[in-house]
């Protein structure tokens, strides 16, 4: 695992940025794996920059999004869905068809995550995972107590999810209970991973993640266990990480 403090969130978004522009370069039809959230907003908004001014080309790329609220359709403002439309896919020059994110209306949840599964497989594999990381230390929506060796699976969101993504809607009645996601081994099977976390309500996840015992209570700790892993930080973040920690 390799971190990297930055100065502050934007900054943290370029050097993200950095990486999957690098990616995309070195191996134009690369598969992504993708998060939403705040966190990620600086890296779409630096990626539709790269695209724009030099040209960095999606048109081979496919993505897997990690995650969708179950009960919501692509049309509805506050899925997964319509967020990555309106952050990212309408910016660039992706095919809609190599945009894949898990179906929230679909009947058989179980069967949409075996589907998922064989895709994500069908396509290779995930070249390089992006994450964002919760206050309870969740990535995508593996809350505490997950099992690592799951696939894409339908999870019962925590009480401090469902009140910390609360601020995205009118209510924290309107939050949806349930949702689909990408497993600890979906995300560990991927060859790269960048976990991004900013502000100083996630210092404590991140020391827990980066330093903390790995244990299914903090589901991002099993990323001390994969090879290839750089966490991105600004420096509220970062703020409780010990000064010995390997940092790049
Ligand atoms: C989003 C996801 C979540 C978020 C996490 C942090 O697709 O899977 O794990 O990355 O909840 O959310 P923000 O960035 O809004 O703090």
């Amino acid at each position: 695992m390799r971190v990297l403090i930055t100065d502050s969130y934007d900054q943290m978004g370029l050097e993200a940025a950095k990486i999957v522009a690098g990616q995309i370069y070195l191996k134009p039809n690369s598969v992504l794996g993708l998060a939403t959230g705040s966190t990620p907003l600086s890296m779409y908004e630096r990626l539709v920059a790269v695209h724009r001014t030099v040209g960095l080309d999606f048109s081979e790329v496919t993505t897997f999004n990690l995650d969708e609220y179950i009960g919501m359709g692509p049309d509805n403002p506050q899925s997964y869905h319509y967020f990555m439309q309106k952050h990212f896919f309408k910016h660039i020059n992706i095919k809609p068809e190599n945009v894949h994110i898990p179906n929230g209306m679909a009947q058989d949840v179980i069967a949409e995550g075996e589907r998922y599964e064989q895709l994500i497989a069908a396509k290779g594999g995930i070249d390089l995972q992006v994450l964002g990381i919760g206050q309870n230390a969740h990535i995508g929506f593996n809350e505490p107590d997950v099992k690592f060796a799951a696939t894409t699976h339908k999870v019962e969101l925590d009480e401090e999810t469902i009140l910390a993504n609360s601020r995205f809607f009118n209510n924290v009645d309107e939050v949806p209970r349930y949702a689909i996601s990408m497993g600890i081994k979906t995300i560990m099977m991927a060859e790269r991973v960048i976990l991004l976390a900013n502000g100083r309500n996630k210092a404590r996840a991140v020391y827990k993640a980066v330093c903390g015992d790995v244990t299914p209570e903090a589901p991002a700790s099993i990323l001390q266990l994969h090879r290839d892993v750089v966490v991105i930080l600004d420096k509220e973040a970062a703020e409780l990480l010990p000064a010995n920690v390997v940092s790049i």
